[in-house]
């Protein structure tokens, strides 16, 4: 089975073809990135506006690359949910076009379960389940039981930014440039955190909570490159100002952060196989997905876990980890094998449904 999927639901245009659910033809991917620098985050209005330029070429692309001709495909699927609507939108039409006029199903995808198809991709060695999942994103951090890569069930998730998010503003507040978490990653490789000027506080919610919050780790951070805050409302200002850190002081207040971050993901994942162990369902693997899995220090603390709890660990190739079409047409054969599909009414959805 031939898939072609469409992806739209925030600042990358991508689609892609993928083979029986495994093997990816084509994944191509237009990020917006330089359209949203100089606002520091993505505007909405100016994603889905880019999504309608680059749409076409992309698909065209991608059934070129893939040397598929349209009527050798088998469906079409998109990522119908979460994202900003307006974005999401132009993916969901330009699917049902072309389901509609090539006669194929049409299939909506969840991008977040998605993100934890996408370590499935290009391999030979499919996970066993039922697995934990973690999805770190932009707008996400979540843990999952999974049965099956249509089955999952939340045990918990952030109660305010997702981790992502937070490397983000962090990002921002290092000025470590834009998109933050891939760059906040490269300076925290030249730091040391033993060296930071304060350890950075890692909030674990109640001893047995599968919940994130990553909030107070932002404030601690913005105190350790800025000082405390001086005065009070309008005029309050900081004791000091990002220049008065040398290049290594705030490599290490990086190495601090991403410590104190990533150290959090491994301390969840770690009560959320005791939880599925306690509750007769003992994960028979990890599954990692989603645009933090890129991060250098996750990657290899993840594989340490696995060691530890000697369960095998599914990270994505670092092509699949961020927002990709591939993902998306991998778990869209599933859900066709099982016989499913969607009509010509399907909704373009702000939230997961997973
Ligand atoms: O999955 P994704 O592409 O989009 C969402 O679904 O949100 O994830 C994007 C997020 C961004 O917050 C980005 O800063 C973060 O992934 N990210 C990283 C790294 N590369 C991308 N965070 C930490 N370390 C990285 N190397
Ligand atoms: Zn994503």
């Amino acid at each position: 089975m031939l898939i072609l999927a469409l992806e739209t639901s925030c600042d990358e245009t991508a689609a892609a073809v993928v083979e029986n659910g495994g093997r990816v033809l084509s994944n191509v991917i237009h990020s917006q990135h330089d359209l949203h620098e100089k606002y520091g985050g993505v505007v909405p209005e100016v994603a889905s506006r880019a999504h309608l330029d680059w749409l076409t070429p992309v698909l065209r692309e991608a059934l070129a690359q893939a040397q598929v001709k349209p009527q050798e495909l088998s469906a079409i699927a998109v990522g119908n949910r979460p994202g900003l609507v307006g974005s999401l939108l132009v993916g969901v039409n330009a699917a049902k076009g072309l389901s509609w006029a090539l006669g194929l199903p049409l299939l909506g995808i969840d991008h977040v379960q998605a993100h934890l198809y996408a370590s499935a991709l290009d391999t030979d060695t499919p996970p066993a389940f039922p697995a934990l999942g973690l999805v770190a994103s932009g707008g996400h951090t979540s843990l999952y039981a999974v049965e099956s890569p249509l089955k999952m069930t939340k045990l918990g998730a952030t109660i305010d930014d997702a981790v992502g998010e937070a490397y983000d503003k962090a990002a921002v507040m290092l000025g470590a440039g834009y998109p933050g978490g891939a760059s906040l990653d490269k300076l925290a490789q030249m730091g040391d955190a033993k060296q930071a000027p304060r350890e950075l506080p890692r909030s674990l919610l109640s001893p047995e909570s599968l919940d994130f919050s990553f909030s107070g780790l932002k404030t601690a951070l913005l105190y350790s490159i800025r000082g405390f805050p001086v005065g009070k409302g309008g005029a309050a200002t900081f004791e000091r100002d990002i220049h008065a850190l040398s290049d290594q002081q705030r490599a290490d207040i990086a190495a601090a952060f991403q410590e104190a971050a990533i150290g959090i993901l491994m301390t969840k994942l770690r009560r959320a196989a005791a939880k599925m162990k306690a509750d007769g369902m003992a994960p028979q693997a990890l599954l990692l997905g989603g645009g933090v899995v890129a991060n250098s220090l996750l990657r290899s603390e993840a594989a340490k876990l696995g060691q530890k709890l000697r369960l095998p660990v599914h990270l994505p190739k670092m092509a699949y980890c961020a927002d990709n079409a591939a993902m998306l047409a991998g778990l869209a054969h599933h859900r066709l094998f099982a016989g499913e599909a969607d009509g010509l009414m399907l909704p373009a959805l702000p939230s997961s449904l997973v």
